[in-house]
């Protein structure tokens, strides 16, 4: 697809943005037939400008797809994912949802607030951690399941949430990665407790049925 050309008005609307976002805009604009269709992944671009949704982030939004600022601002609002308050440099966030609940994700939602003496919903003052408890993450088989800046850990224990937030703490890197978190501090994960089909799955995908197999693909 052909990056958009934006107007002048539009332009206006994001002249403080970097360069780079500038084009992201571009780039995402041209994707849709309709520009009002881009206001999801435009606010996540204000999000990057900003580090979070900000009034100012939700006009130039609105300038961008053509719809009101209420309009932008109810999506912001109605999706958890869009932040609307400066976070800390770690968000660490707990699936409560009901297979960790039943694996003990209270015990590690208790462990990485007392850990990091911050509550539940809030951010630290030296504005290292933020913790938030959220919803399914869709990876129940690895409950319970912890996200450093959306970044998946899989079977955390208690102990072991301690263990990643003083890992975090004293020298924790800029960008965090699933494969090293789960190494480190992560048990079981979703997809090793998964069905093995006895002929061995034929996709890079769980070897279920509806996503395909030796016996269901030919
Ligand atoms: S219940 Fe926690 S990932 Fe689904």
């Amino acid at each position: 697809m052909k990056p958009a050309t934006l107007s002048e008005a539009e332009m206006d609307a994001i002249s403080d943005w970097s360069e780079s976002s500038q084009q992201l805009v571009r780039e995402l604009l041209g994707k849709y037939p309709d520009k009002r269709s881009a206001v999801m992944p435009l606010l996540y671009v204000s999000m990057i400008e900003n580090g979070y949704v900000t009034a100012e982030g939700m006009k130039s939004v609105a300038v961008l797809t053509g719809l009101t600022g209420a309009q932008v601002q109810s999506v912001a609002s109605f999706y958890s994912m869009y932040k609307r308050e400066e976070l800390g440099k770690y968000l660490v966030s707990v699936c409560t949802s009901i297979s960790c609940f039943l694996l003990g994700a209270d015990d590690v939602l208790a462990a990485i607030e007392d850990e990091t003496g911050v509550p539940d919903g809030e951010t630290g003052h030296d504005g290292t951690f933020t913790v938030e408890h959220v919803e399914c993450n869709g990876a129940c088989g690895g409950a319970p399941v912890v996200l450093v800046n959306y970044e998946m850990v899989e079977g955390v224990t208690a102990e072991k949430a301690r263990e990643l937030v003083k890992w975090l703490r004293d020298g924790g890197p800029d960008v965090v990665g699933t494969e090293e978190m789960q190494q480190l501090f992560g048990g079981a994960k979703s997809f090793d407790w998964a069905v093995r089909e006895p002929e061995g799955a034929v996709l890079p995908v769980p070897a279920f049925a509806p996503y395909g197999s030796a016996r269901g693909v030919k």
